[in-house]
């Protein structure tokens, strides 16, 4: 049997590091990517020796397209070819817009959107030339409705589900799914990078963990499905949207995002 390769970015925590898990589990070879080295080093012995698989890790900042470059060359070189690309790297910022600090909004954009994107063109060439491959590209229940106090990561998060559709239709014909997949808040150290704690959508709420959110992606990717949003009352929330005036969805998203 061929054993397959999964590249995943931001491996190194929460939804990223439980899917390498998964893919682990599955039997699937690993590219693992992210910023801390360790943590990434760490998860690969732990994987090598509970599912004796091949493992690579590779410490890069993604916001910086030349270290997306390196790391394809590498792996070009390697003549690796990855079967399944997971895009889950990304990060938030809560606040108001005009008073964030413009180095974090602009590494955010590069990160849930440019990089994402140039990833996915990079290592789309070859699946096309084999005319086989799965990607996922992972937004947020946040892609179907702006987001006021989180006005930048709403906004990038539309990005890769009107990217990520669009190129699932495209993609069709040589046999490539892309799936984007749509949590919710989930328990993950997101709400600390982007100071939601405190915000109504995660204070106080029982929140599904990381290992349950991987878990219905994984599935949802390796059946090739289009879209998929964690939980029935994310699915009830984004479906009531279509509904709901925009001046009515704006005011209830202000009122779930407050603190
Ligand atoms: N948790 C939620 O409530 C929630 C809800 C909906 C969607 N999501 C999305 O799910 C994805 C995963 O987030 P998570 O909840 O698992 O958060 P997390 O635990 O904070 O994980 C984020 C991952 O991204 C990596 N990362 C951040 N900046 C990076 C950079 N510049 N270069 C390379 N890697 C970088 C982090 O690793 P390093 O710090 O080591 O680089 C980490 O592995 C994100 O796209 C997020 O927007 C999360």
């Amino acid at each position: 049997m061929i054993t397959k390769t999964a590249l995943i970015t931001g491996a190194s925590s929460g939804i990223g590091l439980e899917l390498a898990k998964l893919f682990a589990k599955n039997g699937f070879y690993l590219i693992l990517v992210a910023r801390s080295e360790e943590r990434l080093e760490k998860l690969a012995d732990e994987l090598r020796y509970e599912h004796h698989v091949q493992v690579a890790t590779f410490a890069k900042d993604l916001t910086d397209l030349n270290e997306i470059q390196s790391l394809f060359q590498i792996i070009e070189e390697e003549n690796i070819f990855i079967d399944f690309l997971v895009n889950n790297a990304g990060f938030g910022d809560y606040g108001y817009f005009v008073e964030s600090d413009w180095h974090k909004i602009h590494q955010m954009i590069n990160l849930n959107m440019t990089s994402l994107t140039y990833m996915t063109h990079l290592f789309l060439q070859r699946m096309k030339k084999e005319g086989r491959g799965r990607i996922m590209n992972i937004a947020s229940t946040a892609a179907f409705q702006p987001g006021p106090l989180m006005a930048v990561y709403f906004a990038t998060k539309s990005y890769v589900l009107n990217f990520s559709e669009a190129l699932f239709e495209e993609l069709k014909e040589f046999n490539i799914t892309v799936t984007t997949y749509c949590p919710g808040a989930t328990a993950t150290n997101f709400s600390n990078e982007a100071n939601t704690n405190n915000s109504k959508l995660f204070k106080n709420r029982k929140l599904p963990t990381a290992a349950k959110v991987a878990e219905y992606g994984f599935m949802a990717m390796m059946q090739g499905k289009r879209l998929a949003i964690y939980g029935f009352m994310n699915r009830v929330m984004v479906f009531s949207t279509r509904f709901t005036p925009r001046s009515i969805v704006l005011k209830i998203t202000k009122f779930i995002l407050k603190e």
